[in-house]
């Protein structure tokens, strides 16, 4: 008989977005004549744009023509691709080499599979609430985490305590699902934390693309001294809509060197390359050819009046809040509203309670962590016109 996995066990039972789907299938057996406004998941909407669709369509080409076909790629990454990621750094301030470029089919895999380089007993920290995936596969992995609280008191951006020893900090900015994001001086905080510390900061900066504010960091290397403490993961999915196409990369910088219990000098980045090179074997040819598209000055373009679009949602819905005297979070360099719910009410009670009467679905925070209990989360990547529809309903609910 196989000995299993027993961390499972101590994993919540049902996956957040599944206990959603799951109550919204039976509010919509129950009512099928109600349209319901989902605002819940943070998945994008709209189309991939022009510039990506005809690359994709080249790398299609390419595969139908023996001269030009491809079998299996690069483990860690198409050059073209990766020196795209690389330029796409120097622009936002930060500088980093093609050999420390990673990538993958998405920072869900990387930011649960970079577990695998590090052992059973270290001193995690992890922010509270925060994106479920670090906790779930932490513990999956049998680990023990310390959560650093975000609340209303520290505009839910945790700061480093000297008095708290970690070895492993995971921070995400703009942050899901608050929203709130860290500036160069926070950030600052941190690096020099885990430097003293001898710690590693896993950095998610999915959500950078919706930095409006030109003095937030949009790469953590945009601080001094963070390539010797940090792993950076992004994603396209939010950048340019890549949810269901698949594609983000890993940045692990050379100068990320720990002690092993030998007093070897163990590389993070031959660590994650070997580890890759095992467990991976890339990300297709043609959605490869797709990302490239991404970075250039075409792509690029047309990815910002996506954004544009939808940050135009989050103005209305934070409007929407604004004016019901509702304080909220988010919404500004984040496509995520974060707001505590009415009536002292529970988020899952909330959430119910907005299903049912108001047809719109959100995401109670409780699924966040302990912190977001008593908050919501509302997201801009709904069409204009649900948004308004269901900021209409929210209005007279309300
Ligand atoms: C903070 C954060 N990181 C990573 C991801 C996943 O990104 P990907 O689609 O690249 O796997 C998400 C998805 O919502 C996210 O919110």
């Amino acid at each position: 008989m196989p000995k299993l996995n027993e961390n499972f066990i101590k994993l919540n039972e049902n996956y957040l977005f599944s206990e959603i789907a799951q109550r919204v299938n039976t509010y919509t057996a129950a009512n099928p004549d109600k349209k319901v406004i989902r605002l819940g998941i943070g998945d994008v909407t709209l189309p991939l744009g022009p510039a990506v669709i005809t690359s994709l369509h080249e790398g299609v080409d390419a595969l139908a023509d023996a001269k030009t076909f491809k079998g299996y790629g690069p483990d860690f990454g198409y050059a073209f691709l990766r020196s795209a990621i690389v330029s796409y750094y120097q622009h936002n301030g930060a500088s980093i080499d093609i050999d420390e470029v990673f990538v993958s089919d998405g920072a869900k895999s990387d930011t649960g599979n970079i577990t695998d380089l590090f052992g059973a007993d270290n001193a995690i920290l992890i922010p509270d609430p925060v994106y479920p995936v670090y906790v779930d596969t932490n513990i999956m992995s049998g680990r023990t985490i310390t959560y650093l609280d975000a609340n209303e008191e520290n505009n839910f951006l945790p700061m480093p305590d000297h008095n708290v020893h970690a070895d492993i900090i995971y921070l995400c900015s703009p942050n899901n699902p608050t929203g709130a994001a860290y500036n160069k001086e926070q950030l600052k905080a941190w690096v020099d934390y885990a430097l003293t510390n001898d710690a590693v900061i896993l950095y998610d900066s999915a959500y950078e693309c919706f930095i409006t504010d030109e003095t937030l960091p949009r790469s953590i290397y945009a601080i001094s001294g963070a390539k010797r403490c940090a792993i950076e993961f992004c994603s396209l999915s939010k950048t340019a809509g890549f949810t269901g196409t698949r594609c983000g990369y890993t940045i692990v910088p050379k100068e990320l060197n720990f002690a092993s219990s030998t007093g070897v000098a163990l590389s993070l980045n031959a660590m994650w390359r070997r580890r890759q090179s095992t467990k991976f074997n890339g990300v297709s040819y043609i959605v490869q050819k797709g990302a490239a598209a991404v970075f250039s000055a075409e792509g690029m373009a047309q990815c910002r009046e996506t954004i544009k679009y939808y940050q135009i949602n989050a103005g209305i819905i934070a409007d929407t809040l604004a004016r019901k005297n509702m304080t909220y979070f988010g919404g500004v360099n984040s496509p995520y509203i974060w707001f505590k719910c009415p009536n002292q009410m529970d988020s899952w009670s909330f959430f119910d309670y907005l299903l049912n009467n108001a047809q719109i679905v959100g995401t109670p925070g409780a699924g966040f962590g302990r912190n977001g209990q008593n908050y919501f989360r509302l997201t801009s990547f709904g069409s204009r016109e649900n948004t308004i529809q269901a900021m209409e309903r929210l209005e007279t609910l309300l």
